[in-house]
């Protein structure tokens, strides 16, 4: 409503041409009057997640298996919808989405384990596959649905992307269309909760009242195709649970040892995802960080996750990101465009290390929209925090206060996109503005919305906005920081020259978000070799990545 009454009609088109019919739903609704609201997080993670329990993913021959699949399960219940993918395994795999929990309910209890072998004990988990019929074939009548295919694991195709961005016409077209094209689609979203479900099936017959939710990038609006699973398996008690007047109570068991009660659950958390969850493999035991992990591979789906023990803290920050994520429809494209342009120039690093990660990069680029020239985009965290309600009180693990406001519809509107740059503008403006932050004195606070003074001398302060005492990007080293510093003022720079100029094959965006030791090939296999052109990744097969021009025009030939 807010965007409507300001004229910004235009970006909520945007933002709807490029999502998924299936999850319009989830960005905005309408009111009974016919206007468009925030969704917020509290809403789409319900949803999300009663979604999740009333769904299966069922591994089958190919797309061919959809008639018979489909006809199958309408015996025992009712479909609301059908998914197809592969993995990189190049396994088929269907996600049916049922009509309620209920009927989900139905087809688990019709579901039969495939060995007699007695070391593979049966278990119920919402990842099956579908056994070939014995005998004679049944016949299904057509489904009265159409098979949704899509790509729920693996990333966009980087030359096609490629390609699309040369013919845009502008800088904020580049932009748009890198989010649109990379940021995680309907598919990939739904496929996180299920192994969060999943995951949550399995100690739910051992906690008493057990969760499992995903949080960080798959969940808070930032996330690409392809991007890790961070899940929190939170065990905690309601109020009717730990009610006083109750006069039978449980008896309970402490955890007895030297290792702290965190590591042995993480410990035993471990031992289960290797016996008990089909699809997890390659676990890796973490437990010594200040917050102990399990990383694990899960090859239905493709994704790296990490799971910690109650650490709710992850999942309000998720909130917090996906509020302001969704406040201004330029949010998460200009996050996007500075990620991606964080990774081609190597700031980033899918290992963890002495570099910046997406997490204080994505601070870095709230708390420039909260400082723009000529009226900020997104709001303080403190106005925020102002601004809560009795029901936005949540006090996460060792008493950390998270309120803040969450439902986005009552912030007034002076309080956010003031300022209309476009997206263009403000790239330009996000690699001034850092090349010229006093990094050396200043600390990022998005909590504050202006620099404050560093309270120690690390290179690089990032205020977790959450835990104001502790700086996310601790991590980084001297020489980190200083290329940070010289990669914006060359972003800055270049992003400049190049809108003066002729459009080249590094226009816009391009010359930005290109890895710098592929770019001078692409650029060769663009002009007059597209004909043959070959994938980057066989060309260096047996090349050092620094190899010479020359080389390369060789192999080309
Ligand atoms: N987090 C945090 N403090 C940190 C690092 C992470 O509170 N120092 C929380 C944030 O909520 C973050 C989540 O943990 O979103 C997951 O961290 P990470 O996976 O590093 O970042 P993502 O935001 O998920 O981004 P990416 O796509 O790179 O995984
Ligand atoms: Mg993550």
């Amino acid at each position: 409503q807010t965007l409507v009454n300001k004229g910004k009609i235009h970006l909520f088109r945007n933002l709807l041409k490029s999502t998924p019919s299936s999850c319009k739903c989830l960005l905005v609704r309408k009111h009974s009057d016919g206007a468009q609201r925030f969704v917020s997080f509290d809403e789409v993670v319900a949803q999300r997640r009663a979604e999740a329990r009333r769904s299966i993913v069922v591994q089958v021959n190919s797309e061919a298996s959809f008639n018979e699949l489909y006809g199958y399960c309408s015996k025992y219940a009712t479909i609301a919808g059908v998914h197809h993918y592969k993995n990189t395994g190049g396994e088929h795999f269907m996600l049916i989405e049922f009509s309620s929990e209920d009927n989900l309910k139905e087809i688990i209890k019709s579901c039969s384990t495939h060995q007699k072998d007695l070391d593979v004990m049966a278990l119920n988990s919402p990842f099956l596959w579908f056994r070939a019929a014995s005998g004679k074939k049944e016949v299904f009548k057509t489904p009265s649905m159409t098979l949704s295919s899509m790509d729920g694991c693996s990333m966009v195709d980087e030359d096609e992307l490629f390609q699309e961005l040369l013919k845009c016409d502008t800088v904020s077209d580049q932009i748009q269309l890198l989010y649109d094209r990379t940021k995680l689609n309907d598919l990939g979203i739904r496929l996180r909760y299920m192994v969060a479900r999943q995951v949550e099936c399995v100690f739910e017959s051992l906690y008493a009242n057990i969760a499992v939710r995903p949080f960080g990038s798959s969940v808070n609006g930032f996330g690409k195709m392809g991007c890790d699973l961070d899940l929190v398996l939170t065990n905690t008690l309601t109020e009717e649970m730990s009610s006083a007047h109750k006069r039978l109570v449980f008896q309970d068991k402490r955890c007895e040892g030297g290792r702290s009660p965190r590591q042995r659950h993480m410990e035993s958390v471990a031992e289960l995802l290797e016996l008990r969850v089909p699809g997890a493999a390659r676990l890796q035991r973490i437990l010594h960080a200040r917050v102990p992990i399990v990383k694990f591979a899960h090859d239905y789906t493709d994704l790296d996750c990490d799971l910690c023990y109650n650490n709710m803290s992850g999942v309000h920050m998720s909130s917090l990101l996906w509020s302001l994520g969704g406040l201004d429809a330029r949010v998460r494209p200009l996050t996007f465009a500075v990620r991606r342009w964080a990774q081609a120039a190597a700031l980033t690093n899918p290992h963890p290390g002495r570099w910046i990660t997406n997490f204080p990069l994505t601070l870095m680029v709230l708390f420039f929209l909260q400082n723009t020239p000529g009226g900020c985009v997104l709001p303080t965290v403190k106005t925020l925090v102002q601004r809560a309600g009795k029901e936005d009180v949540r006090i996460a693990e060792e008493n950390l206060n998270c309120t803040f406001l969450r439902d986005m519809n009552k912030l007034p509107p002076e309080c956010y996109s003031q300022n209309k740059a476009n997206l263009q503008t403000l790239l330009l403006q996000f690699f001034e503005f850092y090349s010229q932050f006093n990094f050396q004195d200043k600390a990022i606070s998005i909590n504050e919305g202006t620099a404050i003074r560093k309270p120690n001398s690390l290179p690089l302060y990032v205020v977790n906005p959450l835990e104001q005492a502790l700086n996310v990007s601790r991590n980084v080293s001297y020489e980190e920081c200083e290329r940070l510093k010289l990669e914006v003022r060359n972003a800055a720079w270049q992003l400049e020259a190049g809108l003066e100029g002729q459009k080249n094959d590094d226009w816009g965006v391009l010359g930005l978000v290109e890895r710098k030791t592929t770019r001078g090939l692409k650029k060769l296999l663009r002009v007059g070799n597209s004909h043959r052109l070959v994938s980057v990744k066989d060309l260096f097969n047996d090349t050092e990545e620094s190899v010479s021009k020359e080389t390369l025009k060789n192999k080309l030939e």
